[in-house]
């Protein structure tokens, strides 16, 4: 047996994505007249319904992309071709956030010399700073390598404080959190399918509709999706949200805690781990980044490999680079600490059986 517990890197697929990847398929072009085109249009329309209905976000508008890290780059250079008073332009996020956000906002940086822009760290601000215009704060709702949540309602305190624009990171959600309602007044959301059992290369955000008219259109081409973003939809892929998102209704949280804890207990009793990142704070259900006691990751993840166990280090989507972690370096971890964190990331889907299984085996 086979434990791939690196799900935060990318979760395999749920079980009717599996059954529907043997099946017909969505692929007759939804501009189309014809009824295959039209049924793949209606299916796109209900999937829409359903994904407000779920996230419940009526008001908001629903865009469906290539996922979280083009959902970074909508929200952040759409931004900086709204208007703004004197040209300034200011971005609030956290160390702690996944890179894409940093990396975009240093590029955007180079791509707009002319623009006033700044940028500070949510670690950074002391609460008595007024910006010109407002600004844009990217908010991770649960961290991809501690699990750790991030109430909205703090993120609301903040738009009220720097009248900003919020765009939520809520990749990590589905799966990791019972309650996927998320909060109406918050400006924008983002998702990747392949986070919670969904096609890769697929994913969608909110958009709230006092933005829609102000926000620019970020792909051009043909009007597939209003003005916001041309080109074919990957109707497939935006099926296979709703299939994933089906079956995590079917997920026992309760039941996955208790896996976690009861594996943390087995890593602190046969390893000996001391530091298991976060564990009194409200964390994800499926997460736990710990310290081994003396191995590097990279060695301990070979001793894993070895056992059919498939675990994960350094940030979700970079995992397997022998680097140390920035999260941990962020929480004021040593370099030497760093290069022995770990983390397991559970399949939501998976059930009593494969985790017996996972425990016998570690
Ligand atoms: C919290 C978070 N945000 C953004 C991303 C980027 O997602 P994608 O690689 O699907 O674009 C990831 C990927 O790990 C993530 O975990």
């Amino acid at each position: 047996m086979d434990f791939y517990i690196d799900c935060n890197a990318t979760c395999p697929y749920s079980p009717q994505v599996k059954s529907f990847l043997g099946s017909d398929l969505f692929w007759a072009n939804s501009s189309s007249t014809h009824t295959p085109g039209q049924k793949t249009a209606k299916m796109i329309r209900e999937v829409k319904a359903y994904l407000s209905e779920t996230f419940k976000l009526p008001g908001h508008t629903l865009l469906f992309n290539s996922g979280s890290t083009e959902a970074i780059n909508f929200f952040a250079d759409g931004y900086l071709n709204r208007p703004s008073h004197q040209d300034e332009y200011t971005f609030l996020y956290s160390a702690i956030d996944h890179s894409a956000i940093e990396e975009t906002i240093i590029s955007l940086k180079k791509k707009y010399p002319h623009k006033k822009i700044t940028s500070h760290l949510l670690e950074d601000l002391t609460g008595s700073e007024e910006f010109t215009s407002p600004p844009l704060l990217f908010w991770t709702y649960i961290n991809n390598e501690t699990g750790k949540i991030n109430p909205l309602q703090e993120a609301l305190t903040l738009k009220d404080k720097y009248n900003a624009f919020i765009a939520v990171d809520a990749t990590q959600l589905p799966g990791r959190k019972k309650d996927l309602a998320l909060l109406s007044e918050l400006d924008g959301y983002f998702f990747s399918a392949h986070k919670f059992g969904g096609l890769k290369g697929v994913g969608f955000a909110f958009l709230h509709s006092s933005h829609t008219s102000s926000f620019p259109t970020h792909i051009f081409g043909s009007k597939a999706q209003k003005t916001f973003r041309g080109g074919t939809q990957n109707s497939d892929g935006i099926y296979s949200c709703k299939l994933a998102l089906q079956d995590i209704e079917h997920v026992d949280f309760d039941f996955l805690k208790q896996q976690r804890n009861e594996i943390e207990e087995i890593l602190k009793t046969k390893y000996g781990v001391t530091q298991i990142i976060h564990h009194n704070l409200e964390r994800a259900v499926n997460t736990t980044l710990f310290v081994h006691p003396s191995e590097i990751a990279q060695n301990f993840l070979v001793t894993l490999d070895m056992k059919s166990i498939y675990a994960g280090t350094g940030a979700a989507c970079q995992s397997g680079l022998n680097r140390p972690s920035r999260i941990l370096q962020a929480l004021h971890f040593s370099p030497e600490e760093q290069r022995r964190a770990i983390r397991f990331s559970y399949n939501p889907f998976w059930r009593k059986n494969e985790f017996n299984e996972l425990k016998k085996c570690l």
